[in-house]
């Protein structure tokens, strides 16, 4: 049995994406409205660009009681991503309450141990992330940077083989930037709703070393990016 599908971590997960579903259930709604309205999709995702990049710290200050996390599907993706590149050194920008972490950290458990160092700028949200990476017996895995990754990032000391970025979407770029230097060849980026345009130029450009597509996720612009040269 994997660490993913044992009873404590599926009843664990199951509680905390019933929570995440709860707390976000009027962000996520009035996202939909956005999403459906006058400008479309287009429209939305430059206007969240416009405000995090007025103040980002702001805008998700206003956000400290929501999960904003992955959905169960791709928390297994990310889990089998893991699995499948061997990966002993997981970068996470964007913490949150910890969800995407239990599902990469019991990734490395499975691959016979590792290090994730995690990056969340809300106080409060590193207590839970802690809280529930110890309720999940993987705390010996996980290193909850605090404070913004910009700063937290600057150091990471091995060589990265999975990136996950999922913090603010204004700053995708810059800390990929921050961490390319860590990036071993063959590495896996994802980018969770990567609708930053610079973003995406940027890794899809193959003169920057990157092979980079969407995934076909209805709209939620996942971005998979595999460090080619
Ligand atoms: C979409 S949520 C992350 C969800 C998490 N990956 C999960 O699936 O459970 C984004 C998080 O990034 C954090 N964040 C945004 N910008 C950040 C920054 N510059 N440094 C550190 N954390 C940041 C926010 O506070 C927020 O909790």
């Amino acid at each position: 049995m994997n660490t993913l599908d044992s009873s404590r971590l599926a009843d664990l997960l199951a509680r905390l994406h019933r929570d995440a579903q709860a707390s976000d259930r009027e962000h996520l709604e009035a996202m939909m409205v956005a999403f459906d309205g006058q400008g479309g999709p287009e429209q939305m995702v430059a206007d969240i660009l416009a405000e995090e990049r007025a103040d980002y710290r702001a805008i998700y200050h206003g956000y400290a009681d929501n999960f904003l996390a992955v959905s169960p599907e791709y928390g297994r993706f990310i889990y089998a991503i893991a699995r499948a590149c061997k990966a002993t050194l997981i970068v996470e920008f964007g913490t949150s309450m910890g969800i995407s972490t239990i599902y990469l950290a019991a990734a490395l458990r499975d691959n016979g141990g590792g290090h994730l160092i995690g990056s969340e700028m809300e106080p409060a949200k590193v207590a839970r992330a802690r809280a529930n990476l110890d309720a999940a017996g993987l705390a010996d895995l996980v290193d909850i940077r605090a404070g913004d990754a910009l700063d937290t990032l600057q150091h990471v000391g091995g060589e990265i083989d999975l990136l996950l970025v999922d913090g603010a979407f204004s700053l995708y770029l810059p800390v990929l930037k921050l961490v390319e230097p860590w990036l071993k060849p063959g590495a896996v980026i994802l980018g969770e709703n990567a609708f930053e345009p610079g973003y995406q130029a940027y890794v899809r450009d193959p003169a920057n070393g990157y092979v980079s597509f969407a995934l076909p996720d209805e709209g939620r612009g996942n971005e998979f990016t595999v460090k080619v040269s």
